[in-house]
């Protein structure tokens, strides 16, 4: 049968799943996960049903209505899709609910800390399902071509509070049978346990699918905002995050209306893999971005944006993943100039076309993830994450947007947006959209070679920014001795030292690190950012005097941005440093997010 994305199981002629129903039991002392799914489809069917998993055991399928079973089997795991879910729905009566059950102890979605690795007296656990990682929660249609309604019984030790992106009902006590054959009572209704229930109306792809358990307070900041964290950080999250609102009001503006009615924001553990991750209703953000400057800011600004670029309009498949980071980056730059003015935009795009340039040729050996939209065949998305599908998406949308006029593209976005919103769409539905809207386009841009060719397209722009042009001279300067004064880095915050650092020419030597060190500080810096690209820039020019800096960052951080730098200048510089990498590696696994494993894992493994 056809398939409908390269990264499923699911088939295009079966239906698709449309709502579930699960019932999920934390069990914090083994770092397990126990559940149940009532899955109901779009149609009644019959037949073979593929789902995908990944390191789920399937303890039961039956049919919820004649409780008989459905016969079913697991395939051997494939390293990229996991396992596939293979039912043989009864031919004489089709159906169109089927109830699962089953556990997992080693969720690649999942992440459970010790109270120590939490840095509180309780334990935690959260999710992180985009790209592919939902299907190792629960049995599903893991492709965002399905969008899915779900309500959720989660069920937690009483001394911890849940959250999810998703609307929360009520926290009460466990009642009796609720939890199914899978969850005895003895198990559901055990003292000291408590459930707390969640709806989600809104339709979504299944890899926004998310939540958060541990000691979690909270602090209104908005009509429609409130900050979740623990309560060592939540005032100072409070604080950071206060102009949330009136980016919310600036996205509405040039966007549409805000259809996902909450925009709150959860400040997750260090061990968070990434920046922030946009689900639905409640943002997830690593804490590293609470350091009271712009960056902040522009990462609230990213994943508000994806409430109408992403999480409105999705992406068919992972190919077309550019639909939404390339739109959100785009939609995110507006709302900055908005909320932080042109200067700071630009600033923004700057950093990016640097990041693009630098990204093309680091692919110089595999082009094709070079494209907008790549082949992704047998190719684990998480492998190949990049700020291509980000900055060459930025760069499509911005050459149209000069093409157009401004207020042509504005009206052309909003159109976009109301036309396709909570549909999953491809490039090439986008591209026909664009056509039909703005007639001639094809005749003025080459839209193949933006969407199918490799590399940067000659009419893209590096973007004109004081602040970045003076950078890049003071960065050119460093090479003959010369280092900026005190007066010209007066105004720097972090976006600006890194754009500095990462401007320093590679063949920076090992006294002129130190030296910058020496009267800026950057190893101490409490801006990660910094932090890490003076690190990483120290590092690679051969100062072993930051071996243990690095080591302090890599043993308190988890956000991929800096374990990449960190763990491939250590494990590129010498010997010493690949087997101080491996050692951190070692004594810090279990403080990373299984993804965040696998990716160092793969840089241990490249420079082994
Ligand atoms: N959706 C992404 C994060 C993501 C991408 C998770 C792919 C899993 C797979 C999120 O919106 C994002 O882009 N985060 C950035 C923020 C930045 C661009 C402001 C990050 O985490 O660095
Ligand atoms: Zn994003």
């Amino acid at each position: 049968m056809a398939p409908l994305d390269p990264h499923s199981y699911a088939d295009g002629e079966s239906p698709l799943t449309t709502h579930v129903a699960l019932t999920l039991y934390l069990d914090f002392a083994t770092c397990s996960l126990h559940g149940s799914a009532l899955l109901t489809l779009s149609a009644p069917h019959s037949g073979p049903l593929s789902l995908d998993t990944r390191s789920l055991t399937i303890h039961s399928a039956i049919d919820p209505t004649s409780l008989s079973p459905i016969p079913f089997s697991l395939s051997p795991p494939d390293p990229v899709l996991g396992s596939r879910l293979s039912l043989s729905l009864p031919s004489e009566t089709p159906l169109s609910s089927i109830l699962l059950s089953f556990s997992t102890s080693s969720s690649s979605a999942l992440h459970f800390l010790s109270p120590s690795q939490a840095a509180s007296p309780f334990p935690y656990a959260y999710t992180q399902c985009q790209s592919i990682h939902a299907r190792s929660l629960f049995p599903c249609h893991d492709t965002p071509a399905a969008r899915i309604q779900f309500s959720a019984l989660l069920n937690i030790p009483s001394s911890l509070s849940a959250v999810m992106a998703a609307r929360h009902h009520t926290r009460r006590d466990p009642i009796p049978s609720e939890g199914g054959l899978s969850l005895p009572d003895s198990l559901w209704c055990a003292p000291g346990r408590i459930v707390e229930q969640f709806f989600m109306e809104q339709p979504i792809p299944p890899y926004l699918f998310a939540f958060a358990v541990g000691h979690i307070v909270y602090r209104d900041i908005g009509p429609r905002t409130r900050v979740y964290a623990g309560p060592d950080v939540v005032d100072e999250a409070a604080r950071e995050f206060a102009g949330t609102e009136e980016m919310i009001r600036a996205g509405e503006k040039l966007f549409g209306p805000y259809d996902w009615e909450r925009f709150d924001l959860l400040v997750l553990p260090m061990s968070f893999p990434y920046g922030g991750m946009e689900n639905p209703r409640m943002v997830f953000l690593t804490p590293t971005v609470i350091k009271g400057d712009a960056a902040g800011a522009q990462v609230v600004a990213h994943e508000l944006a994806h409430s109408w670029t992403g999480n409105l309009i999705t992406n068919k498949t992972n190919e077309d993943f550019w639909l939404n980071e390339g739109f959100t980056t785009y939609a995110e730059r507006r709302i900055v100039e908005v909320v932080q003015g042109e200067e700071r935009a630009a600033l923004n795009m700057g950093i990016g076309w640097r990041g693009l340039n630098r990204t093309v040729e680091r692919f110089r050996d595999n082009m094709e993830f070079t494209k907008l939209k790549p082949c992704m065949q047998g190719v684990d998305p998480d492998d190949v994450y990049s700020e291509i599908p980000y900055e060459k998406g930025f760069q499509f949308l911005w050459r149209i947007e000069r093409q157009v006029g401004r207020p042509v593209f504005d009206e052309f976005t909003k159109k976009y947006i109301s036309t396709f919103k909570f549909q999953s769409i491809d490039t090439e539905t986008f591209i026909d959209f664009l056509k039909a809207n703005v007639p001639g386009i094809e005749t003025q841009i080459d839209l193949r070679l933006w969407v199918e060719g490799t590399g940067i397209p000659p009419d893209a722009m590096e973007p004109v920014s004081a602040v970045y042009n003076k950078i890049k001279t003071l960065a050119s300067e460093f090479k003959n001795g010369q280092m900026p004064a005190e007066d010209e880095v007066a105004q720097w915050n972090g976006q600006e030292w890194e754009l500095y650092l990462e401007n320093l020419s590679a063949n920076v030597d090992p006294s002129q690190a130190l030296a910058l060190d020496a009267r800026y500080r950057l190893s101490e810096s409490r801006d990660w950012e910094v932090k890490v690209a003076f690190l990483e820039l120290a590092i690679s020019t051969g100062c072993k005097e930051y071996y243990a800096e690095a080591e302090r960052s890599l043993k308190q951080v988890g956000r991929m941005k800096y374990l990449r730098p960190l763990y491939t200048a250590l494990a590129k510089c010498s010997e010493e440093g690949k087997m101080l990498a491996r050692r951190i590696y070692a004594e810090s696994r279990n403080c990373y997010h299984p993804i965040a494993q696998g990716v160092v894992e793969s840089i241990l493994s490249k420079h082994a």
